[in-house]
């Protein structure tokens, strides 16, 4: 008998169940599967008839499961009055094909965790997120097509801690008010929503918020956020700037993959006096970073700075200090430009030894080796044309307007007079001689003026 089961439930596997079979399968595996009062029933590419009308026949004592995992089924909607879950505390349908669920026939359910991500789930019907289910905590609604979290749709999940709405088209379909009732909120995602902004009146009421990812969504401002947080993720945004963000409590900020960053000021990040963890990986147009000398010490709890696949040549030296006290600096695969400026580096007296994450992509003589590896002197720096040039031009611009006021001065006579003697002063005449041959009545008023000055010395 046990050999029987085993065989068919490895047929169960494969799914190529005769429907006559179906009892005495899922007799095995439920017996095989219950145990704490949890039921694992995940990946048996099971239809909503196979739960509700055969399967759950099998489960003894159904209603004192508290842990039910439907995850990686086939299950298109999930009705409560058709099954008899009244201890569930945990529901797991993500990866299913739900269009639609209900809590709708028992007065009040203990679920604590609902995760319906990765479904097909349009909108949130009102007899969904009801009052029903107070004692939600966990709810993940991620990867599925809802347009629309309007007012209504969360309003009785008062004790609700962690939210996901991420990777849903909402676009701008988040009615101002929809979060104000979740004040336990502690984690919220919103990464890959397509929303263009984050209303300033969003997160208002969350003051226990702690972490809010906002990523790759398409936004250019940061809204004003709770000051409670700890864990920010802005990356995949275009925002440019991160003045004014003021977040005491914020320990980590990543912002890797931020297309329009070009250059990021760390005097910005000044009223993130607790940030221990700063992240810019794969910002390929970043290559300055900068930190202006003030007084008070910017980023004085970092712990750890990724810079790793981004656009920076050189890291300028007023950066020493930050390098200095931050015991994890990532910096490999930028195109570095191993030359005199990136010398400040290799003079650090760290214990750890981080000239040996860069790997020099430029100049061409030192291209693919690391930056360790080079002695210093040949450390130098070729002044290349594109600096060079705009000197050259503007040093001929600069001549060449002076010589043309040089020769306006020439030409007014006045000015000229008195100019002419102080070279003369100090005893030199080539260019007075240069102007006597060429200009006569020069020569006589010089001449005048000159006996004048000699009669007053
Ligand atoms: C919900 O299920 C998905 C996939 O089945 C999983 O990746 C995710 O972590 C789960 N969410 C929570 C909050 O546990
Ligand atoms: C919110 O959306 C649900 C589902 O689309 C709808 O039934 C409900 O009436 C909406 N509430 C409001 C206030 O528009
Ligand atoms: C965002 O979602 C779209 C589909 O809605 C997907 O194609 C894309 O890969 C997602 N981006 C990220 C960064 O997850
Ligand atoms: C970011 O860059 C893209 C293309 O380079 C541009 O279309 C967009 O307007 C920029 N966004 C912001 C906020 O500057
Ligand atoms: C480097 O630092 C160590 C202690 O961390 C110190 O003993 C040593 O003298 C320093 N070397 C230089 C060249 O400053
Ligand atoms: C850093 O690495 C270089 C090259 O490998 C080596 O010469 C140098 O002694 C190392 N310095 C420290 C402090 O480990």
């Amino acid at each position: 008998m046990h050999q029987e089961i085993g065989s068919l439930q490895k047929k169960a596997s494969t799914n190529q169940i005769p429907p006559g079979m179906m009892r005495l399968i899922f007799l095995a595996i439920v017996v095989s599967f219950v145990s704490a009062k949890t039921v694992d029933l995940s990946f048996r590419k099971l239809k909503r008839e196979d739960f509700f009308m055969n399967l759950q026949m099998q489960i003894k004592d159904l209603h004192e499961v508290t842990d039910l995992n439907l995850r990686g089924n086939e299950i298109d909607s999930f009705l409560d009055c058709s099954t008899n879950l009244e201890s569930l505390e945990a529901l797991d349908l993500s990866q299913n094909h739900l269009q639609r669920f209900f809590f709708l026939c028992k007065e009040e359910y203990n679920l604590r965790v609902l995760n319906v991500s990765h479904n097909k789930l349009e909108y949130i019907d009102d007899n969904a997120l009801n009052d029903r289910i107070p004692k939600l905590k966990i709810l993940d609604l991620s990867f599925n097509k809802l347009t629309v979290v309007n007012e209504t749709m969360l309003q009785y999940l008062t004790i609700l801690e962690y939210l996901s709405l991420s990777h849903n088209p909402i676009e701008d379909g988040i009615h101002e008010s929809a979060f104000w009732t979740l004040r336990a909120l502690k984690h919220l995602e919103l990464k890959n929503i397509s929303a263009p902004y984050f209303s300033s009146d969003f997160f208002k009421t969350l003051t226990n918020l702690s972490t809010l990812d906002l990523s790759w969504n398409p936004i250019g401002a940061i809204p004003l956020l709770p000051i409670s947080l700890q864990e920010l993720d802005l990356s995949g945004t275009q925002v440019i700037t991160l003045e004014n963000v003021y977040l005491p409590q914020l320990l980590e900020l990543r912002l890797n993959y931020m297309p329009n960053l070009t250059s990021l000021v760390l005097n910005e990040l000044e009223k993130l006096p607790s940030l221990q963890i700063l992240s810019l990986i794969g910002c390929k147009r970043l290559t300055q970073l900068s930190l202006r000398p003030q007084f008070v010490v910017v980023l004085p709890r970092l712990q750890r700075l990724s810079i790793k696949e981004c656009g920076f040549e050189s890291l300028n030296i007023e950066l020493r200090a930050l390098v200095q006290q931050t015991p994890v600096i990532e910096l490999e695969n930028n195109p570095w430009r191993c030359d005199c400026k990136l010398e400040w580096i290799v003079l650090l007296n760290l214990t750890r030894n981080i000239s040996q994450d860069i790997r020099c992509y430029a100049p061409d003589q030192h291209h693919g080796k690391l930056l360790a590896e080079i002695p210093n002197y040949e450390l130098q720096c070729e002044y290349d044309s594109s600096i060079l040039y705009p000197i050259l031009w503007t040093s001929l611009s600069l001549l060449i307007i002076s010589l043309i006021t040089a020769m306006v001065l020439v030409l007014l006579k006045r000015p000229i007079s008195q100019w002419s003697f102080k070279g003369i002063r100090n005893g030199d005449t080539v260019a007075y001689k240069n102007v006597i041959e060429s200009n006569n009545d020069l020569v006589r008023i010089l001449a005048v003026s000159e006996g004048h000055e000699c009669n007053e010395e």
